[in-house]
């Protein structure tokens, strides 16, 4: 008899049925996370989404781009043609998105998946995304990504209950709650929370998120109760990423991502995002922008040098440049730029091996 979370992750993967078990997820990195990178972490047998464009009205020209790529992968297109659904997924920063815009696109091109992230008005924004896109995208999963227990229960005791819930804790990369707590904790409590006593077919899935980065991360995350997990900053350092060569090569280069990643407003600004919600900040590699800011520097002046590194291109990245490197606490462990099928696939072979050999150390 197989176990309620055995049962659940057999029926998150039915739904994608080109992917093998455990999902690897490749994360909504806005603009970063475009389609070659969705479709390459789906071509090897994981999920990718792709990330918010610079404006709400790219969605259609990447989902148009996705949907010729898939032509590369016999498995990708034999899924595609049958249900009519493309075999990736699409995410959403529901503060800054257009609704209207997203459902027209979503109902021409039906992505697998839409995974919804920071609500300016909490549950009931991520209810009526979720309604909306429901009503033209019916086999569209809904995954919505919390970064607390309580999110995580609004989110499943909703009456657009999400199909999956994406647990972000503290050591990601990019934009989380200012308060959090890593998955080692957040994923059980959550677990806990919202499945504990539930009939398995009615549990939902958990996918871990934040600082993991290879297998050891990822075997841990499954032993806490996940049933698959996406990675961020790990893509940051794949060839299918869109992002400057600088930006990678400090990803690669950064150790120690406590003490080398900051969780701050100040990238926001310094990018001119200075409507995020309340309570909601970024983790980014520390480097000249943040030591000024630490000093003392005026914002005005920073922002100067900042505008001035950014006509540097790849200089103007680095320890010692000053553009806005979100990454999470995990760089330590990427170690080399990878193709994004070789990551996923690494990950995923390397679970069992880890699980295993825990198990008989023991
Ligand atoms: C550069 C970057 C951009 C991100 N952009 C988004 C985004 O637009 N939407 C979103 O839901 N999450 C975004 N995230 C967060 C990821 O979804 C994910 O939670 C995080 O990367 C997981 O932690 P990790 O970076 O340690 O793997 C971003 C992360 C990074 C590193």
């Amino acid at each position: 008899m197989a176990s309620p979370i055995q049962q659940t992750i057999t029926r998150l993967i039915s739904h994608y049925p080109w992917a093998t078990s455990p999902l690897i997820v490749g994360a909504p990195m806005k603009v970063i996370a475009g389609p070659s990178l969705a479709i390459a972490v789906s071509s090897a047998g994981g999920l990718g989404f792709i990330g918010p464009g610079a404006s709400p009205s790219d969605l259609e020209s990447s989902l148009s781009l996705a949907s010729q790529l898939i032509s590369s992968s016999p498995s990708l297109s034999k899924f595609a043609q049958e249900t009519g659904t493309l075999p990736i997924g699409v995410g959403f920063q529901t503060w800054a998105g257009d609704l209207r815009v997203a459902t027209q696109v979503l109902e021409k091109f039906k992505p697998s998946a839409v995974w919804l992230f920071a609500p300016r008005h909490g549950q009931k924004e991520l209810d009526e995304w979720s309604r909306k896109i429901r009503e033209v995208s019916r086999g569209t999963k809904i995954w919505i990504q919390v970064p607390s227990v309580a999110d995580a229960v609004a989110a499943a005791k909703s009456e657009e209950r999400a199909d999956v819930l994406v647990v972000q804790g503290a050591d990601a990369g990019g934009h989380s709650r200012s308060k959090g707590a890593g998955i080692i904790t957040l994923l059980p409590e959550v677990y806990d929370a919202v499945n504990d006593g539930v009939e398995p077919e009615n549990q939902i899935p958990l996918i871990a998120a934040g600082g993991i980065i290879e297998q050891r991360g990822a075997g841990a995350a499954m032993v806490l109760g996940a049933a698959g997990v996406a990675m961020g900053t790990r893509f940051l350092a794949s060839r299918e990423a869109t992002i400057n060569r600088g930006y990678q090569r400090h990803i690669v280069d950064a150790s120690d991502g406590g003490q080398n990643t900051v969780r701050t407003q100040l990238y926001n600004w310094l990018r001119g995002e200075r409507n995020w919600p309340a309570g909601w900040d970024a983790r980014g590699l520390v480097n000249e922008s943040w030591r000024d800011h630490d000093k003392g520097v005026e914002f005005e002046r920073n922002r100067e040098l900042y505008a001035e590194a950014a006509k540097k291109g790849e200089g103007g990245w680095g320890e010692r440049g000053r553009m806005a490197t979100y990454a999470g606490t995990g760089v330590g462990l990427v170690r080399g730029v990878k193709g994004a099928g070789e990551i996923v696939s690494e990950v995923r072979d390397g679970i069992r091996k880890v699980i295993s050999r825990a198990s008989n150390e023991l």
